[in-house]
């Protein structure tokens, strides 16, 4: 069905003007080599959904991951942590944080220490510890947020995944700590609270207790925790436990569907920085589907502070669409 003849002058004109401007999207699929988005932090592939170059990976999981030194971190608002490992396949990382208790030694202070675990609440739905990641609060006072709400003294203390007080209680942490000041309590009582009303020295929790781990907001004095990768219990308790937090990530079902046509015609998944919407990077121009889908060309990040040229592109994109049989059919050459 052919336009108007009065509309072809003035999309001609818009689409004259843009040779000048970068060429308009290609209809060929893209081939964008595959670092445009995939790098390394020392032995660790950073890959999608994560990434290190801005406008790349997943929007849920931006700003979050940083190569410093040859160390891969990840950073949250309660502070930075080691990224020891990237399983693509679980879709969980392990993270290191220097500032928080294991077996072997306790990192404590009244005014609370350690970075605990805190994400921003527009990421919750993309990040959050596993369900068998164990976080053991380390001397929280009575007063604690944690221990309100629970009337009958019940805790929400629990072993989680096999894991739990009592036994961290018996790491050779503790023997200095204990030492010669007499405080020390049966590892049970100890860690579900005694029959006096003292809060327990030790309290294990899963995430999804408390869904932000704020050692200070929740008065502790540290903590420490760890995680269950085989449903097999760790020999030699406690001491055999792996110390860290596992995270695992989950993505939106519509962004796999996305993601592998992106892939799948030459594209990088990525998002807009601006909206943050899913954004397939096809070379020197950005689909919102996918690189053979020119009809669906992103205004180009210069465009987007230029309302005008926007206008402009979207002009040529339309133009292009009335009038690309015309034109094709008679100057083939120009494309
Ligand atoms: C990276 O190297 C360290 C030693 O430098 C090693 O412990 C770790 O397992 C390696 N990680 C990966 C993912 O290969
Ligand atoms: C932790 O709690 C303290 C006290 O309530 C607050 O000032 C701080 O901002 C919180 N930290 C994070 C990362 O939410
Ligand atoms: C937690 O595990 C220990 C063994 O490590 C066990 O003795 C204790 O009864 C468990 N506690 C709960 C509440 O299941
Ligand atoms: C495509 O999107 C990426 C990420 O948002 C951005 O860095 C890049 O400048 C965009 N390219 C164009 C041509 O708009």
């Amino acid at each position: 069905m052919a336009p108007p003849r009065s509309h072809l002058l003035p999309a001609l004109l818009v689409l004259c003007a843009c040779t000048v401007a970068p060429p308009p999207a290609p209809v060929a699929a893209a081939n964008v080599p595959i670092t445009t988005c995939r790098s390394f932090c020392g032995n660790i592939t950073v890959d999608y959904p994560f990434a290190l170059h801005p406008g790349c990976g997943h929007a849920g999981l931006r700003d979050l991951l940083f190569c410093i030194n040859g160390a891969l971190m990840l950073h949250l608002p309660s502070g930075s942590y080691r990224v020891l490992d990237v399983d693509y396949a679980y879709r969980g990382l392990t993270l290191h944080d220097p500032a928080m208790s294991d077996c072997r030694a306790l990192d404590r202070t009244p005014a609370g220490r350690g970075n605990g675990f805190v994400l921003e609440p527009w990421r919750e739905p993309y990040l959050s510890p596993d369900p068998d990641n164990a976080f053991l609060l380390l001397g929280c006072r009575a007063t604690s947020p944690l221990f309100q709400g629970f009337p009958d003294r019940h805790l929400p203390c629990r072993n989680v995944s096999g894991m739990g007080c009592g036994d961290y209680l018996a790491c050779p942490a503790w023997d200095d700590y204990y030492a010669g000041d007499g405080r020390r309590r049966a590892p049970g009582d100890d860690a579900y609270g005694d029959a006096v009303g003292a809060p327990p020295e030790c309290c294990a929790v899963p995430w999804a207790a408390i869904r932000a781990v704020n050692v200070s907001r929740l008065e502790c004095e540290g903590y420490s925790s760890a995680y269950s990768l085989a449903p097999v219990r760790a020999a030699g308790g406690a001491t055999g436990w792996a110390y860290g937090i596992r995270v695992s990530w989950s993505l939106p079902e519509s962004n796999r569907g996305f993601c592998g046509a992106c892939r799948a015609t030459g594209g990088a998944c990525g998002h807009d920085m601006e909206s943050h919407a899913d954004l397939c990077l096809c070379g020197d121009w950005n689909s919102t589907s996918n690189c053979d889908s020119s009809a669906d060309a992103a205004p180009s990040g210069a465009a987007a502070r230029f309302p005008r040229a926007v206008a402009a592109v979207r002009w040529a994109v339309l133009a292009s669409g009335l009038t690309s049989l015309w034109w094709h059919a008679s100057k083939p050459n120009l494309w």
